[in-house]
C-alpha cells in the first residue's frame, strides 16, 4: 500500500510551550492534527481555569491563517489546584489533569512529591469523570532511571488505581513491556498513549557509538524487548492504547550541552513516523484506530469527520528548524522520512 486515506487524527500529548515558541509548535502540531492535548507545564504551571483560558487563546492566535486546531486544556496538578477548579473544569474546556511527580522531568517542579495530599483532588476528578494524566515515573534517587516507570506502576499507581476504583486515567508516554502488560491488566478506564519515538528508538540508539543527546527524552527509551512490546499493544487495535506524541521541543544549546534538556521534537514528522512503524509492523490498517479513534473515545469527544492522505514518498528532514531566535534540532535531522502528507 503506497497512500492511505484515513480520519483526521489527533494528539492526546504535546508540548506547545508559550510565548514565541508558539508560532513554531503550533503550526506544526496543527499541520496534521485536528486536536491536541497540551500539557500545562510551563514555567509558571497552569494550574487554573483562568491560566488555561489565557493559555488557549495564546495558543489560538499562533494558529496560522486558514488552519483549523481545537487546543485540549489541561491544568497541572499542583499543590495550588483548588477543587472548585475540578468541579468546574469541564464547563470550562478542560478535558484532564495533568500529575507529575516533582522533579521527575523537564518542567515537573511544582509537581507533588506526597500524593496522599492530593486525595481530595482524585475524588473530586473522579466524580466528575475528568480524567488524570499521569507522567509513571518515581523520583527516588536509588531506582534506576531505566526501572523508573516498573517501580512506579508497582509503588504508586496499583495503590492508586484500588484507592481511586473509578477514576479515569491515562498513563503518558509509556515506554516499557511492564507497563504495557499492566494497562492490558486495567479495566476500560485505564488507558496509556504511546509517542513515535518510544515505538522507533531504543537506549542503543541513545548510547551507542557515542551519546545521541536528540534521543533522550523522559521516560528514557528502553531496550529492545521493551520497543517490540510498544508496537504490538500499538499495532494490537486494543482501544486502550492511542496516539501521544509527547512532542517536547528544546532549543539545540539545550540539548546539546553538558546537562541535557529531556524531550524530542516530532511534531513537524509525527503522523508519518507513526505511519513508518505501522507499515514496517504491517499493520497500517490499525493506524486509523489508534490515531483517529481510541483517544476521542476515551475522552468522551466526537471523532473527526475530515480526512488526510499519507503517500509512501520519501522526504528530507531539515538539518534545523528556526525556534525561538534559535534552532531547534528536529528527530530525523538530515535523514529521511518515508511517508508524507499529501493533503
Ligand atoms: O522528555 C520529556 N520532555 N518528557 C517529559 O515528560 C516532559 C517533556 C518536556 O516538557 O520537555
Ligand atoms: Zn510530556
Amino acid at each position: 500500500m503506497d497512500k492511505l486515506t484515513f480520519t483526521q487524527p489527533d494528539d492526546w500529548h504535546v508540548h506547545l510551550r508559550e510565548g514565541d515558541a508558539l508560532s513554531m509548535t503550533v503550526r506544526a502540531t496543527a499541520r496534521c492534527f485536528a486536536r491536541a492535548i497540551v500539557m500545562p507545564n510551563l514555567p509558571r504551571p497552569v494550574d487554573n481555569i483562568i491560566a488555561a483560558n489565557t493559555y488557549r487563546k495564546q495558543i489560538l492566535a499562533a494558529l496560522p491563517n486558514g488552519h483549523k486546531f481545537e487546543p485540549l486544556m489541561t491544568l497541572y496538578l499542583t499543590e495550588n489546584l483548588k477543587v472548585n477548579d475540578i468541579h468546574n473544569a469541564q464547563a470550562a474546556g478542560i478535558h484532564g489533569v495533568k500529575l507529575y511527580p516533582r522533579g521527575a522531568t523537564t518542567g515537573s517542579g511544582f509537581g507533588i512529591n506526597n500524593i496522599e495530599k492530593i486525595y481530595p483532588i482524585l475524588e473530586a476528578m473522579q466524580q466528575n469523570f475528568l480524567p488524570l494524566l499521569i507522567h509513571g515515573e518515581v523520583t527516588d534517587e536509588t531506582v534506576d532511571v531505566f526501572s523508573r516507570e516498573a517501580v512506579f506502576i508497582d509503588k504508586v499507581l496499583v495503590p492508586l488505581i484500588k484507592r481511586f476504583p473509578k477514576l479515569k486515567i491515562v498513563l503518558e508516554h509509556i515506554s516499557t513491556a511492564r507497563a504495557v502488560e499492566f494497562i492490558l491488566s486495567t479495566p476500560k478506564h485505564v488507558a496509556a498513549t504511546i509517542t513515535a519515538h518510544h515505538l522507533l528508538l531504543t537506549r542503543n540508539d541513545l548510547l551507542v557509538g557515542g551519546l545521541r543527546p536528540h534521543h533522550y527524552c523522559l521516560p528514557i527509551v528502553k531496550t529492545e524487548q521493551d520497543k517490540r512490546a510498544l508496537i504490538k499493544a500499538a499495532i494490537s487495535g486494543n482501544p486502550k492504547f492511542f496516539l501521544g506524541t509527547d512532542s517536547a521541543p528544546h532549543p539545540r544549546t539545550s540539548k546539546e550541552n553538558a546537562c541535557c534538556a529531556a524531550g524530542i521534537f516530532t511534531a513537524h514528522a509525527a503522523i508519518e513516523l507513526y505511519a513508518e512503524v505501522f507499515d514496517q509492523a504491517k499493520a497500517l490498517d490499525k493506524l486509523e484506530g489508534f490515531s483517529s479513534f481510541f483517544g476521542p473515545d476515551f475522552y468522551g469527544l466526537p471523532r473527526n469527520r475530515k480526512d488526510i492522505t499519507l503517500q509512501r514518498a520519501p522526504w528530507l528532514v531539515p538539518a534545523s528548524i528556526p525556534f525561538q531566535n534559535t534552532q531547534l534540532i528536529p528527530f530525523r535531522a538530515g535523514e529521511s522520512v518515508e511517508w508524507k502528507i499529501v493533503t
